[in-house]
């Protein structure tokens, strides 16, 4: 059974059952507080919180998802960002009884499929302290599931796996069942009997309701008897594809080809709703998604613009059900080769610098690599990289250029050999230790703990961040020394400062404090910090913005070596190692932010 007949077969069933089919919502949401469309129920989640419905009590959906918290697990047999998910819901309508009983027809009496094992939650499988270990055991499902003929033995107790949500910052929640066939999970029924606040307390919805969702692709799996979720026909024909474009067989490079595969379905689903790449929110994730099957691409050695045949295949597996990707078809080529393009850029310039570095390192095994005048450092990454290969410095290579380990690995070997088993692991091990702490870094950024006004902890925000520091010290040198700090906010894409100053920049004193700013970058100066007290900071004539606040100790960052400090500032961080790899700074505005107060925003150009 292919997958279309299997989305209306689930939709027939639940509209013979007193359903309303409801059409897939947007995959951007109305809910601010995440980014994307994760589950069907959240486009009904103000019908769980007692606004009525338009479509009665029951309703059934097909909708688009698109899960990110995953990206890294993509390429084993059933991870994926983009999906589709199938669900019933119900809003006071019926509980877990119907429920139940529902899922439990459709796939034993409807699909024929045989039954693993289901799971019901039990708190005695939370840990002590978590928020959910006040929860009741779910008894009631237990009996339902052995009513309906699923038998004892078959029916598992589990902690907070079988409890779902919520979504976002707050809403509804509950206990869940979910459906076991062949190993993994098929069907999550939750029942939404709480409404979860935003700090984790607990307080009962009246009425209660209904929520579940099923995986299309793994039920297309279990149904067409396919051992992967790649083999069914949501994706047969864009393996294919690929196995055409990169003269490679899907079975010698499975991990590459499903990353590519995913990927650029969840780009085509995100570009035929208007986001472009970019360095913010949705845009930021396209983005990545983008080029990481550009990249996957290359280490299947595929052609230029592989991306446009495979993005035809998708709009073909999908355009019955989802017509507005037939009638973007141009708009999402265009988009997706444009970021194409630019990534190859960044790409042949990563390769540019990985080749160089290696050749140095190679020729001097013991020499500094700065001291080294024949090579012109590019984007600094030349001189701030340490003699002997470290997977830190791979790292920097990937969160600057985007470059996977293996493809840095593979230029590796290409140019000095085959490595020694002992130094790989060592480089593999340094690499995946220092994504460890990136992503210990965006986490707390996530939780919005970072210092800075930083919006994250990416190395784009952390570039503008120290050229924030270079553009204090060209402000007060131009204008004089009553410029202040009075506040400043940094993203991905761009820095905005404000600071005391009473009258309008003239496009000169703009001019000079950008040439400034790029003189210094120009010139590649170590930044610096150190701990001291707050005396100790004073006394070397650190600036400081918001001296209240700070403790005790304070770190000092200190822009250019001894003879030549170009700024010193008492800050938090983070900053870049050198300031060679920022870019071309430019200021994009200058206006009033209030009285007395100007504000600035600037970008970095590469
Ligand atoms: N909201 C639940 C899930 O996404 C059930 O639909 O798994």
């Amino acid at each position: 059974m292919d997958s279309t007949k299997l989305r209306k077969l689930f939709l027939d069933f639940f509209r013979k059952y007193e359903h309303t089919i409801v059409s897939s919502s947007s995959l951007l949401p109305t809910d601010q507080s995440v980014l994307f469309t994760t589950a069907g129920m959240q486009q009904f989640k103000p019908y769980y919180l007692g606004e009525k419905s338009p479509y009665g009590n029951n309703v059934a959906s097909c909708q688009k998802c698109i899960r990110t918290s995953d990206i890294e697990e993509v390429g084993d047999e059933r991870h994926l960002t983009f999906f589709e998910m199938l669900g019933n819901f119900s809003f006071g309508g019926y509980f877990k009884e119907e429920a139940i009983k529902l899922a439990y027809n459709f796939i034993v009496k409807e699909l024929k499929l045989k039954i693993d094992y289901v799971t019901v939650f039990s708190p005695d499988k939370v840990i002590e302290g978590d928020w959910r270990k006040g929860v009741q055991e779910d008894k009631e499902s237990f009996e339902i599931w052995k009513k309906v003929g699923v038998p004892e033995k078959k029916i598992k107790k589990e902690g907070i796996d079988s409890f779902w949500g919520p979504t976002g910052d707050e809403g509804p929640c509950g206990p869940t069942t979910e459906i076991y066939i062949n190993g993994i999970e098929v069907w999550n029924i939750v029942f939404n009997e709480f409404f979860c606040d935003k700090d984790k307390s607990l307080k009962k919805l009246e009425p209660a309701g209904v929520d579940t969702g099923m995986g299309l692709e793994r039920l297309a799996m279990v149904v067409q008897k396919k051992e992967t979720i790649f083999e069914t026909d949501l994706f047969e024909s864009l393996i294919k594809e690929i196995e055409k474009l990169s003269e490679k067989k899907y079975k010698d490079y499975q991990k590459e080809f499903r990353i590519i595969a995913d990927h650029i379905k969840a780009s085509v689903f995100l570009a035929s709703e208007g986001v472009a790449p970019s360095n913010l929110a949705q845009g930021y994730v396209v983005r990545r998604l983008m080029r990481r099957v550009v990249r996957y691409g290359k280490l299947l050695k595929m052609s230029d613009d592989f991306i446009t045949p495979l993005i035809k295949i998708v709009v073909e597996i999908y355009k019955d059900v989802y017509p507005e990707l037939a009638k973007k078809h141009d708009e999402i080529i265009s988009i997706m080769r444009q970021e194409e393009e630019k990534f190859e850029k960044t790409l042949e310039k990563g390769l540019k610098i990985l080749s160089q570095e290696l050749r140095v390192r190679d020729y001097n095994p013991n020499k500094e690599t700065k001291d080294i005048p024949d090579i012109t450092p590019i984007d600094g990454i030349l001189a701030y990289t340490p003699p002997v290969l470290t997977g830190k410095w791979l790292f920097d290579i990937y969160q600057t250029f985007g470059f996977p380990l293996e493809l840095s690995l593979e230029e590796i070997e290409k140019m000095r050999g085959k490595m020694h088993r002992l130094e790989l692991e060592r480089v593999k091990k340094e690499f995946y230790k220092e994504m460890e702490k990136h992503q210990e870094l965006s986490r707390t950024a996530s939780a919005g703990m970072f210092k800075g006004g930083l919006a994250d902890a990416s190395l784009e925000t952390t570039k503008l961040h120290t050229a924030a520091h270079l553009m204090l010290a060209g402000l007060r040198k131009v204008l004089g020394k009553h410029i202040f700090q009075k506040g400043s906010n940094i993203t991905a894409e761009r820095l905005r400062f404000d600071f005391s100053h009473k009258e309008k920049m003239t496009p000169e004193q703009i001019k000079m404090v950008e040439d400034f700013v790029n003189e210094a970058i120009k010139k590649d100066l170590p930044v610096k910090f150190e701990e001291m007290t707050l005396d100790e900071a004073k006394k070397i004539n650190a600036m400081g913005v918001f001296e209240s606040k700070y403790g005790e100790k304070v770190k000092v960052y200190t822009i250019g070596p001894g003879d030549e400090i170009v700024s010193r500032e008492i800050c938090g961080g983070p900053h870049v190692e050198r300031t060679g790899i920022l870019g071309n700074f430019k200021i994009t505005k200058e206006e009033s932010s209030s009285s007395g107060i100007r504000r600035i925003k600037a970008i970095l150009e590469q």
